[in-house]
């Protein structure tokens, strides 16, 4: 994707956005893993300079040995003690047992610190103790000389320098980790920039842009050539930009071909009306041959001006205005009843209704009286004999259910179900009965489905809630299949 491609500004504010968030999170990183190792290095750092000591105690105490008794003085004792930094030395050999101190007697000890039974955990909690000291302590270290495993070295000294060097060692880690904290998050900070960053900011740019105008192709993603996670969701993304732009430009397409077809119908009704006018002299003609065509004539005219006013009516029908009132529910399905046998062709038929006399609903009783006529006049058209139609009414919902003995739904009417114009397997049928039914029960916040289909017959349930909305709801025109 070019860089022109990315016109609106879609980074969030500094410190929010993802770069530095991540930049804050590697130093943390770097330095909580810093403190970790810096933590047994100065425990370890404390006991090397304790055993320095001792080495250098050990060795003043051999050098004062090595000399004869008349050169020993204690001025002599005081400057070795000083080049060790020790307040008191004590040899202890399988033969001897020697002291070296400043004064007659050696000053009073604050902390013994055994090297020899010292443990891991322990050795960090004295570098703790001494770290957190203020005041200066004599400590009594105890160790065995690096070069002579029979001897015991007693040290005394002052802590207070032990604590310096500890503090200075610290100080190098401690600088030594922020510089490479800072170089480590600056290269993983450029790496994760250069990776994720900057591709996922162009991506939500490119969103952006292609939100604002859908239907400019131009404003497709162009996908990076990268094999990795980004990659594929860049070409994702930019697949489903491609989708939706085509189903925009097939929408448009359609909407324009509505239109006009719209505009034919309404003419074309007009013309077969005038039509109807003219063959309804025909009957008067007495030519036998003319007797015969005319009704189906009439009946063809009649057909094609019905086919106009549904698509005319389902094209102009964006939103449905309910006017919900009160009625009582056997009363209207009597009344689809009735309506059904005056259009003819159904003498034959049976029909069962279960449905409580006195139950009332709350519904628009108008277009439930149409729903209701589209699902029977398919059952009747389908060939049935014998219509059931129950109700039960409960506190919160109203379910319909209109069971047939016809033949079933075709393979076309089952697959196209709910689909406007796909579904109708019947000669002269529009295929919008059925949509029309969905689209007065969603209006009304409820829903159809068909409940079975055989060659038994076929079932429709409608579920209506009992307190539906009074305003107007707009048609719901999917194209989902409801199969019970
Ligand atoms: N009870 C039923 N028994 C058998 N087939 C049915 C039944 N109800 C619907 N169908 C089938 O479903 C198809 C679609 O019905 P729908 O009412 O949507 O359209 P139509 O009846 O073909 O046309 P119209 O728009 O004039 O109602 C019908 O053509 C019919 O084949
Ligand atoms: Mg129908």
């Amino acid at each position: 994707m070019s860089d022109s491609a990315v016109t609106p500004d879609t980074s969030p504010g500094r410190f929010r956005n993802l770069s530095s968030r991540l930049l804050l999170l590697t130093v943390a990183f770097v330095m909580l893993a810093e403190v970790l190792i810096w933590t047994p290095s100065v425990a370890r750092y404390r006991k090397t300079l304790i055993e320095d000591r001792i080495d250098r105690a050990y060795l003043s105490m051999l050098a004062l040995n090595s000399l004869p008794e008349t050169e020993l003085n204690q001025d002599l004792e005081n400057k070795l003690l000083q080049q060790t930094d020790a307040l008191a030395i004590i040899l202890n050999t399988p033969t001897r047992r020697m002291l070296m101190s400043a004064g007659d007697m050696p000053p009073a000890v604050d902390l013994m610190v055994d090297l020899r039974t010292e443990s891991f955990w322990s050795l960090i909690m004295e570098a703790f103790d001494t770290l957190g000291q203020t005041e200066s302590r004599v400590i009594r270290a105890v160790g065995m000389p690096g070069n002579d495993p029979d001897a015991t070295v007693e040290v005394l000294f002052d802590e207070t320098g032990l604590r310096t060097a500890m503090l200075d060692f610290s100080w190098r880690i401690f600088t030594l980790s922020l510089f490479i904290s800072l170089i480590t998050a600056a290269l993983v900070f450029v790496s994760l920039q250069w990776l994720i960053v900057r591709p996922i900011r162009r991506m939500a740019a490119g969103m952006a842009r292609f939100r604002e105008n859908p239907e400019d192709e131009t404003r497709i993603l162009k996908p990076m050539p990268r094999s990795d996670e980004i990659g594929t969701a860049q070409m994702e993304l930019a697949e489903m930009q491609r989708q939706v732009h085509g189903a925009l430009k097939q929408k448009n397409r359609l909407a324009a071909l509505g239109a006009a077809v719209a505009k034919i119908n309404h003419d074309l009704r007009n013309t077969l009306a005038t039509a109807v006018l003219v063959s309804d002299k025909l009957q008067y003609i007495e030519d036998p041959e003319v007797k015969r065509v005319t009704p189906r004539l009439m009946k063809a005219i009649d057909r094609a001006i019905d086919l106009c006013s549904q698509t005319l009516n389902y094209a102009s029908e964006d939103v449905l205005a309910l006017r919900p009132r009160s009625f009582c529910l056997r009363d209207l399905i009597e009344e689809t009843e009735a309506n059904l046998e005056s259009s003819g062709g159904q003498t034959r038929v049976v029909w069962e209704i279960d449905v409580d006399p006195d139950a009332e609903i709350v519904a628009d009783r108008r277009h439930l009286l149409r729903a209701l006529h589209n699902v029977c006049d398919n059952a009747i058209k389908a060939g049935s004999d014998k219509l059931t139609v129950s109700a039960e009414i409960s506190d919160d919902r109203i379910v319909i259910e209109i069971a047939d003995n016809g033949p079933g739904l075709s393979d076309k009417a089952r697959e196209n179900l709910f689909k406007p114009f796909a579904g109708s397997s019947r000669k002269g049928g529009t295929g919008l009965g059925l949509v029309i039914v969905r689209d007065v029960v969603s209006a009304h916040g409820g829903d159809i489905s068909l409940l079975y289909s055989g060659p038994d017959g076929t079932a429709f349930r409608i579920i209506i809630p009992s307190d539906i909305s009074p305003h107007p709801v707009a048609l719901a025109r999917g194209d989902t299949n409801k199969v019970a």
